[in-house]
């Protein structure tokens, strides 16, 4: 009696970066994979049976946290949510830490830069007039902070945009997409008082976050984990309230009768 092959493990062909700060490369790796296991699964392996001093950084293995971000041959993905289904069983996969930013160790890069793109953007401002539980929204305005609040800050979306990718130069005039969609969403929301206190939110997207460098590409709507349409709901409709407030006739009259009095 002949015994049928198993077909649920196979050996997969790997190339994972190595290395730090000063400089590293491939390696290659042969490794056991089973089914229904996603590529962390594999790094996973990788730490317990060839590289016990693979850095990799993770959390959640729930596609939550936002920790495993790295590329898989070429493109910024969850390793825990990669599905080694996706792939053809004979392809070589290349893992590689998120090019966007400084490698610390192996697959694990310094974010630090996105952290400090957060605490520009100035935070919601309560409006003066209203008390806790007084508050009161539209569902479509409700929904539209939900879309943008479902961010895992993976930081995806910043890795794969090309204005910081491969331009390190812009890093600091731009805030990168995750941010200026924070920008968009506090610009829409009914009840942000900062106008009121004299934060325009529209001109500070164009004059401090860089707005105006995103070419609507949509990279980064095509590489979030969440599905955030980050272009279309967010970057686009901030680009036109923007342009709005700028072109506004009264907007112009304003500032320049505000002009001449000072
Ligand atoms: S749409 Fe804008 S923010 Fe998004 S990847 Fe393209 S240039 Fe970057
Ligand atoms: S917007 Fe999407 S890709 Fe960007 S950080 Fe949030 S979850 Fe990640
Ligand atoms: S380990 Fe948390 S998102 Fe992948």
């Amino acid at each position: 009696m002949t015994t049928a092959p198993d077909t649920t493990s196979y050996d997969a062909h790997f190339k994972v970066w190595r290395g730090d700060v000063d400089g590293g490369g491939l390696e290659d790796f042969t490794v056991e994979v089973n089914e229904g296991e996603v590529v962390l699964d594999i790094i996973h392996r990788l730490q317990a049976t060839q590289a016990p001093d693979l850095a990799v950084r993770w959390n959640c293995k729930a596609g939550k946290c936002g920790s495993c971000s790295a590329e898989i041959n070429g493109r910024p993905r969850l390793l825990c949510m990669t599905r080694m289904s996706v792939f053809d069983r004979d392809e070589t996969l290349t893992v590689t830490p998120l090019r966007a930013f400084p490698v610390v160790r192996d697959l694990v890069t310094d974010v630090g830069f996105n952290y400090e793109k957060a605490r520009q953007v100035p935070a919601f401002v309560p409006p003066q007039d209203l008390g806790p539980g007084e508050y009161r929204m539209q569902q479509e305005d409700v929904g539209r902070s939900q879309e943008f609040r479902k961010c895992i800050e993976c930081f995806l979306c910043q890795d794969t945009c090309h204005v910081v990718r491969d331009h390190e130069e812009n890093k600091t005039a731009f805030a990168g997409p995750r941010f200026l969609m924070r920008v968009a969403e506090l610009d829409m929301h009914p009840l942000d008082a900062a106008e009121e206190t004299g934060l325009d939110r529209k001109s500070t997207a164009q004059e401090e976050h860089g707005l105006g460098y995103c070419n609507i590409t949509k990279c980064c709507t095509e590489v979030c984990p969440e599905h955030i349409k980050i272009t279309d709901n967010a970057l686009i409709p901030l680009k036109e309230r923007a342009a709005d407030r700028k072109y506004d006739p009264l907007v112009w009259l304003g500032n320049k009768i505000r002009r001449r009095t000072s």
